[in-house]
């Protein structure tokens, strides 16, 4: 009987953990964990992840400010903005909604954001600590984080002998992932769009992770019986109906024909989703331990 993970369920049971810790540094330090979220421009899906994430900040007990700039903002005013909330003692965790309107440079605002207040896990410092295996000292990319939360529930701390597979590259997602597979002894494959014969690849991992924006591209019949299927996709597709055209969200991975070869496979919505949330507050708690000289929960 396959075993259908409730991402909700788990991300409220990190986000009691984050509310704790948050308690606990106010009570040792008087500080509340700042959580800056810059947005800039008006796309609607962007708004929408923007305003949950600064609710869900609040909800924690953070003091959370949201940044909405118009989509003419330049990229010195960027910039500014950015050197200005790096020295801001009071924040200790720094967001730039991606993707940027054109002609702005995501690369150089993402690059200007100080390490230690990184919370999404995209400096290239973060990236490297991840490489090297300091998830001591540096911050992790919070979709890979979660997913990885939600691998360790199927599997445990220690992935020795499992084969990994993660379909998609992205500094965003794909690597970051990997990376998170190998430093708990994954054997891991990396297949991405150029991949030869990608089906059979899929069917050799005993994890499978999907992050490729394609909606339900993974059928059934490139799993391996009893493979552990994470689907990082949201693809908002039309469907048909006797009244007005609707939409519904699927992932990447073809969920109705694939539950019935995995053992373990996460829904689309309700799976990964809620976990990016989740751990962009944890990384927000953890940075202000670190500010604070305080010892880090580990989620
Ligand atoms: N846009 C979509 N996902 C993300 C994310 O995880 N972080 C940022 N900054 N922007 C995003």
């Amino acid at each position: 009987m396959v075993v259908v993970i409730e991402g909700k369920k788990v991300a409220s049971t990190v986000i009691g953990r984050v509310k704790e810790a948050t308690s606990k540094l106010a009570g040792l330090r008087n500080i509340k964990p700042g959580l800056a979220v810059v947005i800039v421009g008006d796309d609607p899906a962007s708004h929408s992840y923007v305003g949950a994430k600064s609710r869900m900040a609040k909800e924690c007990g953070f003091a959370s400010v949201q940044y909405t700039l118009p989509s003419d903002t330049t990229q010195d005013d960027l910039l500014g903005l950015v050197e200005a909330l790096n020295v801001d003692p009071t924040v200790h965790g720094i967001l730039v909604q991606l993707p940027l309107p054109e002609p702005l440079q995501s690369d150089s605002i993402i690059q200007s954001i100080r390490p230690e207040k990184d919370v999404d896990g995209l400096n290239v410092v973060n990236a490297g600590k991840l490489a090297v295996g300091d998830v001591t000292t540096g911050l992790v990319s919070c979709t890979p984080a979660g997913a990885m939360v939600l691998i360790r529930q199927a599997h445990g701390e220690d992935l020795s002998g499992l084969h990994a597979v993660v379909v998609g590259r992205s500094n965003l997602f794909g690597k970051p992932m990997a990376q998170l597979l190998l430093n708990s002894n994954a054997t891991v494959t990396i297949a991405h769009s150029r991949t030869k014969d990608l089906a059979a690849i899929c069917r050799t991992a005993d994890i499978l992770v999907v992050a490729v924006g394609r909606p339900q591209m993974v059928k059934g019949h490139w799993l391996k019986t009893g493979a552990t299927v994470i689907d990082v996709g949201i693809n908002r597709i039309a469907v048909s109906g006797p009244s007005e055209a609707k939409t519904r969200l699927v992932g990447d991975v073809a969920f109705d024909e694939c539950k019935d070869i995995a053992s373990v496979i996460t829904p689309v919505p309700g799976g990964v989703g809620p976990m990016t949330i989740a751990m962009l507050m944890a990384n927000t708690v953890i940075a202000a331990h670190r500010a604070a000289g305080v010892d880090a929960p580990r989620f």
